[in-house]
């Protein structure tokens, strides 16, 4: 059987981690790391995640700021709120929730962020940054991913990365560290041809393509460490459950570690939001964050 990956306690220790090193801030350079958060509409899972993040960043010690607006909001307003907190110098780090209604164009507004402010690593300039090896605010889903795949495997150097999805927030991302840490990255997708045939080629697998339990056991090579993003809700036996991107019963028979869902990536994203704030708020301010 499988090792689990204990996402959560890893977060939690990143999240004391960070505390103590805002309280340093705080007292060595008087500077109260800030975070506003802005989500459009009323889905019912960005809701609790803003929530959810307002909590964690309040906890550690961090200004937090929620704005809410209306579902019909124009691109017009919305890019009007991003102009001010841009602006803002309490402000060190802007989110903006995703999904964002049909009738924003999303990669608008994510561009008309400060890019120094931009603690979700979304902006162009970020994502250049990231692909050129350059010092960049980097998506948190993924760097959670590579943290727990280094907490288990230690150095990456050398393994077959497998990455079954391509999106610009988990996928994409995701394979660039992955590089950086000298894996051999193959990034794979829902219309890949035989996806089991290349999954059984990795040392390490990252599932991040969103369709409940599709990664099999027998897609897997024996004792291959598996990192499921996916977070699914699903109706079985008349309940309603979440589940990831793998078939945990079948995956953890052939696995050597793998993240439970809930409790392994999910965590980890709001963390590593909370380190990117206070990295941007010391980049603002012109000192190097304390370690963390
Ligand atoms: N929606 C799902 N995941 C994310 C994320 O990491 N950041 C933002 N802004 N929206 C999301």
């Amino acid at each position: 059987m499988a090792k689990l990956i204990d996402g959560k306690a890893f977060a939690a220790g990143l999240r004391t981690r960070i505390a103590k090193a805002v309280s340093e801030v705080k007292a060595k350079h008087n500077l109260t790391p800030g975070l506003a958060v802005v989500l459009v509409g009323d889905d019912p899972a960005s809701r609790v995640y803003v929530a959810n993040k307002a909590k964690q960043t309040l906890e550690v010690g961090m200004n937090s700021w929620e704005h809410k607006l209306p579902a019909d909001t124009s691109e017009q307003a919305l890019l009007a709120l991003v102009k001010k907190l841009n602006a803002d110098s309490s402000v060190h780090g802007i989110l903006v929730q995703m999904p964002l209604p049909q009738h924003i164009d999303a990669a608008k507004v994510l561009n008309a962020l400060d890019p120094a402010k931009d603690v979700d690593g979304f902006h162009v300039v970020n994502v250049g940054r990231l692909s050129t090896g350059q010092e960049a605010l980097t998506a948190c889903t993924p760097v959670g991913c590579v943290m727990l795949a280094k907490n288990t495997l230690g150095d990456l150097t050398g393994l077959n990365a497998v990455v079954i999805g391509r999106s610009n927030i988990v996928g994409k991302p995701v394979a660039q560290l992955l590089l950086a840490e000298n894996c051999t990255v193959t990034i794979a997708h829902s219309k890949s041809q035989d996806l089991p045939a290349i999954t059984r080629r990795a040392d390490l697998v990252i599932a991040a393509v969103g369709r409940p339990e599709m990664v099999k056991g027998d897609w897997l090579k024996p004792g291959a460490t598996v990192i499921d993003v996916g977070i699914n809700r699903i109706e079985r036996n008349g309940k309603s459950l979440l589940v990831g991107d793998c078939d945990f019963a079948s995956c953890e028979k052939v696995a050597g570690a793998i993240t439970p869902v809930p409790g392994g990536v999910g965590p980890m994203t709001i963390a590593c939001l909370l380190q990117n704030t206070l990295k941007a708020a010391c980049a603002i301010a012109g000192f190097a964050p304390p370690h963390m």
